[in-house]
């Protein structure tokens, strides 16, 4: 069974070779559609889980994971650069990081965390969560350990009903053996937080002390007595300094942003980005001040990678910060059939992972109707322009922020499956609001869920 897509006069209608079949009739005439899932980190165990409790419409997915492990992020490594096989390390994990938001809105809304767990988790629990997830739902036989994705093709074929599309996944195994599947679906669960993002600075040669990336940070300890220019106030720029000041090292937190709307502790000042080292191997803020420093530490974000896939094939561009057009951040217009699962930035990930994955099962189920591929390109395209005429830069395009409600609503109605809960848009806000007054000290917290629509704050200590 595969993906056929018709023309119709002007109209490109793509017909899913499923649709109006009962599952019954399905199971009777038809094979499963088989579905690869590249990650095993909480995207590809989102998708890997939801294919497995559809056992009518699809086969048990192969999920490709190029480590030992489940987890992607949140196993925490404690090496930096490559792995024995010389790809480079996955996780950015720092030793120790908590969770940035509450473990009531960071969940899947259908697998809790452990009641008894503080709301802000440091990440060992996290991957355990994860770990239980996976064992829960039996998705660990479908996982092919230590094997990498190292192409994802599609391949269509002119019939008499209209275009069949499928894809080739070729991968490598731990011995280096090459091998070639061939399925009707591909969810791309790759993450996009291992790849550095490396600004431009000029005359960077001539810096005296470590250039190092927060992708390789991992305690502070190294750093104490240090004088430490970091660069970016991301969520990493951000904690990595408070982090930091703890160990007493001496910080510039040097940044783009307005000035940060709260105190920071004694011992971090704030400056504007460096946007230059001198000969003498002093670095230049965009205000003309000049400092010298030990380490420079770029938090300056992450870029999108995906090596496996050739975006001219998929009519998609794939830039540092930016890969367009995708329909409902989802899928290339052309390829209705191929999935990437948790692109966008400045999201709840293991909510949208799972609206996303509903969706885009609906979708290869046919209970989901799709527009023309035309239509797909121009709301892609339309939304990409209205963001440009509202000043959004290049490099937020792919941020949802407080869109991704309305998204997420979106997703469900038109998926048919239960929207998320309010209480999650709703806690998240209060978080929010609390990162930007106490940042510090706002993981201290703990939430409670009421009911669907009310949290309430608890008093007890954290448990660990
Ligand atoms: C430092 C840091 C802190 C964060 N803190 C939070 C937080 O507090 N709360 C929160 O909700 N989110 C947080 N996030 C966001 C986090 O990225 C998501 O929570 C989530 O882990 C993303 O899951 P993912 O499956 O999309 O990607 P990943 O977790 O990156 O998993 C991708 C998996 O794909 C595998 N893979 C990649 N390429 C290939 C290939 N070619 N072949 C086979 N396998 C491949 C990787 O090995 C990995 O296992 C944080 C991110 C970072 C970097
Ligand atoms: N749980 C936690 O406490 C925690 C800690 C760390 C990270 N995280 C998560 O990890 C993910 C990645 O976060 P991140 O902070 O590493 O990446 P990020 O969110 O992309 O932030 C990178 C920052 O660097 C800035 N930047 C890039 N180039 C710059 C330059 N040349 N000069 C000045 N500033 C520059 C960016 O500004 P522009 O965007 O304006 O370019 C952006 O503010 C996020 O999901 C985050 O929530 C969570």
């Amino acid at each position: 069974m595969s993906f056929v897509f018709q023309y119709q006069s002007s109209l490109r209608e793509i017909i899913i070779g499923l649709l109006a079949v009962s599952a019954a009739q399905r199971t009777a005439k038809m094979r499963q559609l088989q579905v690869a899932v590249v990650g095993a980190g909480a995207a590809g165990l989102c998708a890997a889980r939801h294919i497995l409790a559809r056992p009518d419409t699809f086969a048990p997915p192969v999920v490709y994971e190029l480590t030992e492990h489940v987890g992607g992020t949140w196993f925490y490594e404690e090496r930096t650069g490559n792995y024995e096989n010389g790809l480079p390390i996955h996780s950015s994990m720092y030793k120790n990081l908590r969770t940035n938001l509450p473990k009531e809105v960071m969940m899947f809304p259908d697998f809790p965390f452990d009641s008894e767990l503080p709301s802000f988790l440091p990440h060992k629990e996290v991957q355990r969560y994860l770990e239980r997830y996976c064992q829960c739902h039996l998705i660990t036989p479908h996982i092919r350990f230590s094997t990498v994705v190292e192409e994802v093709r599609p391949v269509t074929e002119e019939t008499e009903r209209g275009v069949i599309s499928t894809w080739e996944v070729t991968s490598r195994d731990k011995s280096g053996s090459q091998n070639t599947k061939t399925f009707d679906s591909v969810f791309i669960c790759s993450g996009h937080y291992s790849d550095p993002y490396i600004p431009s600075i000029p005359g960077i040669e001539h810096f005296k002390g470590r250039v190092i990336h927060s992708h390789s940070y991992r305690h502070s300890e190294p750093f104490s007595g240090q004088s430490v220019v970091v660069l970016g106030a991301g969520a990493s720029g951000l904690d990595i300094s408070l982090e930091l000041g703890r160990s007493s090292a001496k910080v510039t937190l040097s940044h783009a942003k307005p000035t940060l709307p709260f105190p920071l502790p004694y011992g971090i000042q704030q400056a504007a980005p460096v946007v230059e080292v001198l000969a003498d191997g002093s670095l230049r803020f965009q205000d003309g001040a000049i400092t010298q420093a030990q380490i420079l530490l770029l938090c300056t974000g992450y870029k999108f990678s995906y090596p496996f896939l050739t975006p001219a094939q998929l009519g998609l561009e794939i830039h540092d910060h930016l890969v367009t057009p995708l329909y409902k951040f989802l899928m290339p217009p052309a390829f209705p059939s191929l999935f990437i699962i948790g692109i966008c930035k400045i999201i709840c990930p293991f909510p949208q992972f799972h609206c996303q994955t509903l969706f885009s099962l609906a979708v290869l189920e046919g209970s989901v109707t799709l527009p023309s591929q035309a239509e797909m390109e121009e709301e892609a395209v339309k939304e990409m322009e209205s963001k440009v005429e509202r000043g959004v830069k290049p490099q937020h395009m792919l941020k949802l922020d407080k869109d991704q409600w309305s998204y997420a609503q979106t997703l469900a109605q038109n998926g048919k499956f239960p929207p998320l809960p309010p209480v999650t848009q709703s806690l998240y806000e209060e978080v929010g609001r609390q990162r930007q007054v106490h940042p510090e000290n706002y993981k201290q917290i703990n939430y409670r869920l009421v009911s669907d629509t009310q949290w309430e704050q608890q008093d007890r200590p954290a448990a660990i």
